[in-house]
């Protein structure tokens, strides 16, 4: 199937994907660094962060498969988990499937939390901040609209949440998150 349809969903979800990638980094980052106030606590933050990383998921899953099911370019199925397997565009494509499957580490893992180690958990669940410039590399360097000023600047507002949000978070003593929620680690 080729149809123009698709090809202005996969570039749209792609958008927002990245949008809510970037928004399940910073509730991370806010819940890990107990970042919260009386009326939002920390369980409702710990949920939003999961739900938002579904919701994440979900335009994903959509936007790998408008584009493959997109015939006009040819990518291919198995270029959705294989990095560079693409025709086209392979090097920029296979970074969105690296984004990809570090992602989709991150999820696994947490669904079989409670089957694996904290310490594996944790070294797993950080993968998302190479997940996240992954996503963004990818879109700059395929996306159809990554060079118009709206979706730059949307890009840069991303880009500039997430490392004020990082420096922040290091600026703030130590914490780890462990199956009761995050606990502070001395120095
Ligand atoms: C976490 C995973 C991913 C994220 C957050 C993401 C995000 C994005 C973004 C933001 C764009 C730019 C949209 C635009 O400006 O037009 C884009 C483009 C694109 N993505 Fe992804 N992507 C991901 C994974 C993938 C994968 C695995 C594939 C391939 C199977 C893929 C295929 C494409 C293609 C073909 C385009 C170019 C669409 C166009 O012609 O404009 N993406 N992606």
């Amino acid at each position: 199937v080729s149809s123009p349809v698709l090809w202005y969903a996969t570039r749209a979800t792609g958008l927002v994907a990245m949008l809510l990638l970037t928004a399940t980094i910073l509730l991370g980052i806010f819940t890990t660094a107990r970042f919260h106030r009386p009326n939002w606590p920390r369980f409702a933050q710990q949920s939003l962060h999961r739900n938002v990383s579904l919701l994440t998921l979900a335009f994903v899953t959509v936007h790998v498969l408008t584009s493959v099911l997109d015939t006009y370019v040819h990518i291919g199925w198995s270029a959705i988990f294989v990095p560079f397997a693409s025709h086209y565009r392979p090097f920029w494509v296979g970074l969105g499937s690296i984004a990809l499957d570090l992602f989709l580490a991150v999820l696994i893992s947490s669904v079989v939390r409670h089957w694996i180690s904290a310490r594996i958990w944790r070294g797993l669940h950080w993968l998302a901040y190479a997940s996240w410039p992954v996503a963004i590399a990818h879109g700059i360097g395929t996306g159809t609209d990554a060079w118009r000023s709206w979706s730059t600047s949307l890009t840069l507002a991303c880009v500039l949440a997430v490392i004020v949000s990082l420096v922040w978070r290091v600026s703030r003593p130590l914490t780890t998150v462990t199956a009761g929620g995050p606990s502070r680690i001395d120095r």
